[in-house]
């Protein structure tokens, strides 16, 4: 297999453990250890306690699969896949749903392995691009467009990643029909559910919204425990979550022992882990909001509905991003992730609000901005 570098990770590679603040993280603030563990109950820290370390099922720890199955209605744990987080659900995913004669459409700006797996497997991708002039909203007069009599996959990030956009409800609905009318799978890779900063706007899951729908869920963001790996898939399509298993054979045969133990603990102890992602990231963001109204003639602001990132633009005459960006990692140890990354122009930039040092972080921005763009 070819596939192209993920430009993302590269950039992270060189920065992410260089940088003393990572301004542009899609995750959140990493729980402690030590304050997960203190969150098991009885029976999880039986486990914990009594664990070797052996090979696990490869579809996952009955208990955590059980768990996973509880975040969705109607769904049971035989409907869940456990992954080496979404990044392996989506590779096996798409490497037995998708090859030459195949096609998908994937929304983007996105994240990439969403579109770049399908494209190595030899198939054929069309990218449903958001624009910020529409709130970076799907399009689904031109998606219905976009559908051939080869599409296989529906692919869509919701909340999105990089900019915080969600569907409204009609839209979602919208989607679900296209897909089912083309019989195609819907893919909605979840992974920043349950962010939504009015809950009254999540949505249901993709498994819940449809019998071929597939839900792509993670440790890592709206839950705080990137370094666990532990990610998902959700659906009733048993015969694709089977295939999934037997190319999983290839990819790790099974997740890390520890990871699933830890991550039950903390999908049972949900209400107190997303409690404490949501008042991050909702303190951070007042403090975004407050910044792009201060400086509103020299960057636009689409307020992110939901999730830990946004995708603002550069506008003072004059300035690229990915030069002011490197001026101020330079300069103030700041790390912002340059529309470029995602082969987007038009001087947009990823911002991240999951991490608690943002305010310091801001400041220093605002100190930077000050200088170089008044
Ligand atoms: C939209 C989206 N999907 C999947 C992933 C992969 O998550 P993980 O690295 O935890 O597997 C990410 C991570 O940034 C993401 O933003």
């Amino acid at each position: 297999m070819r596939i192209a570098d993920f430009a993302l990770e590269r950039y992270f590679a060189r920065w992410e453990f260089a940088v003393e603040h990572l301004l542009c993280a899609s995750d959140v603030q990493g729980y402690a250890m030590a304050d997960l563990l203190a969150l098991a109950d009885d029976e999880t820290r039986g486990l914990w306690d009594g664990l070797t370390l052996g090979y696990t099922e490869s579809t996952g720890h009955p208990l955590l699969r059980r768990e996973i199955a509880s975040l969705y209605d109607g769904v049971d744990a035989e409907d869940v896949l456990v992954f080496a987080g979404a990044e392996e659900a989506i590779f096996c995913l798409v490497n037995v749903t998708m090859g030459p004669g195949d096609h998908a459409i994937v929304t983007w700006p996105g994240y990439q392995s969403l579109y770049e797996v399908a494209r190595a497997t030899g198939a054929e991708v069309t990218l449903h691009e958001l624009h910020e002039a529409d709130g970076w909203a799907l399009d689904l007069a031109r998606l219905r467009a976009q559908v051939t009599p080869s599409t296989r996959l529906i692919v869509v990030n919701a909340p999105h990643n990089p900019t915080g956009m969600l569907p409204d409800r009609a839209t979602f609905d919208g989607l679900v029909a296209i897909a089912e009318e083309a019989g195609a799978t819907l893919v909605v890779d979840e992974v920043y559910r349950e962010l939504e900063f009015d809950p009254t706007c999540r949505l249901p899951a993709a498994v819940e919204a449809s019998s071929r729908g597939v839900s792509v869920g993670v440790m890592s963001k709206s839950y705080a425990m990137a370094g666990l790996r532990i990610g998902w898939l959700a659906s009733h399509d048993r015969d694709l979550l089977a295939r999934c298993a037997a190319f999983k054979d290839y990819t790790t045969i099974c997740s890390s022992a520890p990871a699933e133990i830890l991550a039950l603990i903390g999908l049972r102890a949900r209400d107190v882990v997303l409690a404490r992602s949501r008042g991050i990231v909702e303190a951070n963001l007042q403090r975004l909001d407050a910044f792009f109204e201060d400086w509103g003639d020299r960057f636009t602001w689409v307020r992110p509905r939901a999730g830990s990132i946004g995708f603002p633009r550069l506008t003072a005459p004059g300035v690229d991003i990915d030069t002011w960006a490197a001026s101020l990692v330079e300069a103030e140890g700041v790390l912002l992730l340059p529309g470029s990354q995602f082969g987007v122009g038009g001087n947009h930039f990823r911002i991240g609000f999951g991490r608690t040092d943002l305010p310091v972080a801001l400041d220093r921005l605002e100190a930077f901005a000050e200088r170089t763009l008044r």
